[in-house]
């Protein structure tokens, strides 16, 4: 008979759920992990993350071979073959999950397969494919549902025509005309990737600006590189409605100060205004938790209101980042474990993989103007970085916010290449509360993009040079 008492339950099998269990498992718990996905990994892994980044990397090599390889002297005719670029995604996506499941029988997490619900304390309910079902024991409950799309009245996702993220991975042509709704990081990237592959995309926002919450320099430098490339802005418009054809979408919208209405012809619609925390059918009334007016879970620590059960992830407040989940994870199941469990809140990246790159860490400069913090700026364009120059990447710029009285760097913002690999720097050096006079005079190697980080953290004491 199956094993049915655990010290610890997990339900939800992404990055929080998985790293959660993997921790667990190194740490002696006895450890179930509870998904329902005929995979391990999440949205992360299975429809996130990975197959976006897998479509970006392809796309931006498609796009290189049709203009910047010819400027490095080396002259091809690509052909674009859909069919195989989605393949490679779909071979990649399923040795990570793969990888995930033999990381679990290392560690000696069983994987229940099914739907969990939590059936009052210390009991999950796991219904399987076939409809059986099994409860499990667990002195620990931990919640890492995770989070779906957020739906928009009058636009409906049929997968087809009007598309959310999971299916604009996997679209089954390349639009002649792809509208997206909203202009925050899947908006951002997943058109990049349709752009980059034909697609002429229009992007309409609610907000008067791009990726809001984003320091403002760096929005309007990506909203102006992104314009460049051919995409077009409809800031302050309200989407009322979205009418799908067989093979059209009629989108209709109106200015969010007033005035007439208007209409876009598209054959793909991507709806991306955000996504909600996932609990459905998840039995939190058994134990009596609540969630907010959003459907957040609230939790101290991880923990929610009922004893003995946490929660981690998308499925609780705060930046729904994949990294995110995976401090959250480890930090829950070490404090579980009766070890120091934490997370600096103050130091997690946010990342937008478009080209150029984006990248931040920490207070923004709107931030600190809010909070009266006086602070100095140390700014580095790419154009004078020599690494750069050679590439021929050389868009955007890192910028350093740094304590005008103890120059402890409290911010991190940067638009360019290969940002995504370089904010790991900026990370590590606030958590050992580095001032940028530290970072100012770290050696960096020659010629590498990484010395814009360095000539950014000299500006703020104004001796940035040229390299
Ligand atoms: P999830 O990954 O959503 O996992 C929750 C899991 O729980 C799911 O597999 C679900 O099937 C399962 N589940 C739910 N309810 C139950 C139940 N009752 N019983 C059993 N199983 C259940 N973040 C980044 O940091 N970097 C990126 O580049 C990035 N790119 C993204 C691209 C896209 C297109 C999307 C949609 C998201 C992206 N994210 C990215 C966000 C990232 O995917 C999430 O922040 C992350 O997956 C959250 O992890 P989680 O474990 O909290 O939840
Ligand atoms: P988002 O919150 O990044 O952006 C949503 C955008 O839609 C905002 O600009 C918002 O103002 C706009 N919007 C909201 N309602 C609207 C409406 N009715 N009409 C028009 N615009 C509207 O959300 P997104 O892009 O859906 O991503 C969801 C989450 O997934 C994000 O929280 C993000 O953290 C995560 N993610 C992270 C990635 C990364 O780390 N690179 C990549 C993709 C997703």
């Amino acid at each position: 008979m199956a094993e049915t008492t655990y010290d610890l339950v997990i339900i939800g099998g992404g990055p929080g759920g998985y790293n959660a269990a993997i921790r667990a498992g190194q740490l002696g718990l006895k450890a179930a992990c509870v998904e329902g996905r005929g995979t391990l990994g999440g949205t992360c892994l299975n429809v996130g993350c990975m197959p976006s980044k897998a479509l970006l990397h392809a796309s931006e090599l498609y796009a290189a071979a049709q203009g910047e390889f010819a400027t490095l002297g080396i002259d091809v005719s690509p052909k674009l073959n859909l069919p195989q670029m989605m393949k490679q995604k779909a071979e990649s996506v399923a040795q990570l999950t793969k990888g995930v499941e033999f990381l679990f029988k290392k560690n000696k997490v069983d994987w229940i397969k099914g739907w969990g619900r939590i059936g009052g304390t210390g009991k999950v309910e796991v219904k399987a494919e076939d409809g059986s079902t099994t409860t499990l024991e667990a002195k620990n409950i931990v919640i890492a549902t995770g989070s779906e799309p957020a739906p928009l009245p009058g636009v409906e996702v049929d997968q087809q025509r009007i598309v959310d993220s999971t299916g604009a991975l996997s679209l089954p042509e390349v639009p002649k005309h792809l509208v997206v709704i909203g202009a925050g990081v899947i908006g951002l990237e997943l058109g990049s990737v349709w752009k980059r592959l034909g697609a002429k995309v229009t992007v309409v926002e609610f907000l008067d600006r791009i990726t809001p919450g984003l320091d403002n320099e760096l929005a309007k430098t990506l909203q102006r590189t992104l314009t460049k490339q051919g995409f077009e802005f409809r800031l302050g418009m309200k989407v009322t409605g979205a009418q799908a054809g067989k093979k059209s979408v009629t989108l209709s919208m109106e200015p969010v100060a007033g005035g007439a209405a208007d209409e876009l012809e598209a054959d793909y619609v991507l709806l991306a205004i955000g996504r909600r925390p996932y609990t459905k059918d998840l039995g939190l009334e058994s134990v009596g938790i609540e969630t907010d007016k959003r459907g957040f879970i609230a939790a101290d620590h991880w923990k929610t209101s009922a004893p003995g059960v946490w929660a981690i992830g998308d499925v609780t407040l705060g930046p729904m980042l994949a990294h995110k989940a995976e401090e959250e994870a480890v930090a829950c199941i070490e404090t579980i474990a009766g070890k120091a469990g934490h997370v600096n809140y103050g130091i997690i990246p946010g990342v937008i993989y478009t080209a150029p790159e984006v990248a931040s860490v920490g207070k923004t400069e709107e931030e600190l103007k809010a909070e009266g913090r006086a602070y100095r700026a140390g700014k580095f364009p790419f154009t004078a970085n020599s690494r750069a120059k050679i590439n021929h990447e050389t868009e955007g710029f890192v910028k350093v916010l740094a304590d005008a009285a103890t120059d402890e760097v409290l911010g991190v913002h940067m638009i360019g290449p290969a940002v995504s690999e370089m904010i790991g720097e900026y990370c590590v050096a606030m958590e050992f509360r580095a001032a940028s006079e530290d970072v100012a005079r770290t050696c960096h190697p020659h010629p590498t993009r990484s010395e814009a980080l360095r000539q950014a953290a000299m500006g703020v004491e104004g001796w940035t040079m040229q390299a």
